[in-house]
């Protein structure tokens, strides 16, 4: 398929000429002012998310300028492209289809083969929450990165519909007080670990793996193949670590897409068959939505195009994510990967340099916390920073009075950032703890906020299985759209390779001390540990 890269197309030319004139000084007061229409020009609905995208830095002039964008660089023959199982991983060869774990049966690529394992791990899955029979009540979930933060954003997301006698723990870091402060608080005898690792390599997870059997074995314990389960694409090597039950998966499934797969066992085991059936469904949703609405109504493609326009034109670096729901606490730390280790690249597809920024930094905590920690910086400090705020209507606990401020909140931040107080405002307040020795403007040049601060709110009327599935699906689906207008691999991640490949290198020096060859600063750091 020829694509052309975007900053080689007209678009990209105009929104350039579209930025320089209203773009650089674009004011969202004025913008409220001037137009009625706003909210509902850009309100937009996708299954299960409500998105406002009314306090961001576009009109409609703009929004038709990214489409224009979108279009001329054949966004949409890139989505159909992956969506039909191409082999758009362009340097593994292979194709990138985590939409097919979610189709129902008989509706995707590689069918059989999704229904043919998720209906034994979700049986499976149904026998260990029969705790009475099975006898488990912890369940360990050993794995790292894609094999980790999914299942471990989205256990306690939806914490309203897990299994009340069984108790999640995830064990991702190689360092051993993770492994041990989990194992201090079990039984083996009624513990299920799972070893999770697409590739059954992983240093991180095969070293929590073998402790955790070396633990299982020590207490006495000879029944490793009961007590210990693999989510894998290697189920050779799940076999020769002593591993029976092993539920597999494909190497078209990429690691940070792969909640969707045996990796979701976790999250199958807290709250049962029919809610995984249900988040699959609400990610199928969307997928849907993606597939088939217009580019100008296709939410995935719209905050896409918006990350570009931020990252490209605006030159912003970063965007905060703060989800006004304890559950979603997470959910930032799985979009980092999610986008970071997707777009955090610095070629094209033909392996050129690109000659322009791609991946923001990608940070946050639920609100609200962040008010009370960095939320500082993002009202007054000298950076912008678009914030996304995802606010859910209706709690899952009865503490109305709570929930009611919180959304309060959400909503206060967004008005906050946007409109701002001027020195002449803050001039008018009583400052009650100010010092009363400072002078009066000096002050109100501290106490005036800038405003302007772009936001988008998502809105989900309830955290359910079905709008988790549909708002990750929403995510994963606009990480591609920014990352094929860049025209980069989203898919691969060789940028963690040299790290492991040096770990590896270094581990027989750091029992023999011996740094010769190594840069006098690793050289020093080695030598200071082996000491
Ligand atoms: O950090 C690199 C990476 O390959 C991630 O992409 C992946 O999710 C993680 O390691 C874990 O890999 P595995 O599932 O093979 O253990």
């Amino acid at each position: 398929m020829s694509v052309l890269r975007c900053d080689r197309s007209a678009a990209w030319a105009a929104l350039q000429g579209h930025y320089e004139a209203h773009g650089r000084d674009f004011d969202l007061r004025e913008a409220f002012a001037r137009d009625a229409d706003r909210v509902a020009a850009l309100s937009f609905e996708a299954p299960e998310v409500f998105a406002d995208l009314s306090k961001n830095r576009v009109d409609t002039a703009t929004m038709k300028f990214l489409l224009e964008l979108a279009r001329e660089c054949g966004l949409e023959a890139r989505r159909d492209a992956m969506l039909a199982g191409e082999p758009v991983n362009l340097t593994e060869g292979r194709a990138v289809l985590h939409t097919a774990l979610r189709a129902p049966r008989g509706h995707g690529l590689f069918s059989d083969e999704v229904h043919g394992v998720l209906e034994p791990m979700l049986a499976y899955a149904e026998r260990v929450r029969d705790t009475m029979a099975s006898g488990i009540r912890h369940i360990v979930n050993m794995g790292i990165g894609g094999s980790d933060l999914g299942p471990q954003m989205v256990v306690p997301a939806l914490d309203a519909y897990g299994h009340r006698e069984l108790t999640l723990h995830f064990v991702s870091n190689v360092d051993g007080h993770d492994l041990t402060r989990v194992l201090r608080r079990l039984n083996p005898a009624d513990t299920l670990f799972i070893v999770a690792s697409k590739t059954f390599t992983t240093q991180e997870t095969m070293a929590n793996a073998h402790a955790a059997r070396e633990w299982f074995v020590g207490s006495g314990r000879q029944d490793v193949a009961r007590h210990f389960v693999a989510t894998t694409t290697n189920i050779e090597a799940a076999a020769r670590f002593g591993i029976d039950t092993t539920f597999g998966f494909w190497d078209w499934v990429g690691g940070r897409y792969s909640l969707w797969s045996a990796i979701g066992l976790p999250i199958a085991l807290a709250i049962g068959a029919d809610n995984f059936r249900a988040f699959l469904a609400g990610a199928h949703a969307m997928d849907r939505h993606f597939a088939t609405a217009p580019l100008e109504r296709n939410l995935p493609v719209l905050l896409g195009l918006l990350d570009v326009w931020y990252r490209n034109f605006h030159g912003f670096t970063s965007r905060s994510v703060a989800p006004y729901h304890q559950g979603l606490a997470r959910l930032p730390a799985y979009l980092q990967q999610l986008e970071m280790e997707s777009n955090g690249k610095r070629v094209d597809m033909a392996g050129a340099p690109l000659p322009f920024a791609t991946s923001p930094v990608v940070w946050g905590e639920p609100g609200t916390n962040g008010q009370h920690a960095y939320f500082q910086m993002l009202h007054q400090g000298s950076d912008v920073i678009p914030v996304e705020f995802i606010a859910v209507k209706t709690p899952a606990h009865g503490l109305i009075d709570q929930h009611v401020k919180l959304l309060a909140n959400c909503l206060a931040q967004s008005q906050a950032l946007m409109v701002g107080k001027t020195e002449a405002e803050a001039l008018t307040e009583a400052a009650p703890t100010a010092s009363h020795l400072i002078d009066p403007r000096t002050l109100a040049a501290h106490r005036s906020f800038p405003g302007n601060r772009p936001s988008t709110t998502l809105m989900l009327d309830a955290l359910t299985p079905r709008s988790l599935g549909a708002l990750i699906a929403l995510y994963e689906h606009r990480v591609f759209v920014s990352g094929a207008l860049w025209g980069i691999n989203s898919f691969d991640q060789w940028g963690v390779e040299l790290g492991k490949a040096l770990a590896n290198a270094l581990l027989p020096r750091m029992a023999s001390g011996d740094t010769t060859g190594l840069d006098s600063s690793t050289a020093s750091l080695l030598a200071r540990l082996h000491r």
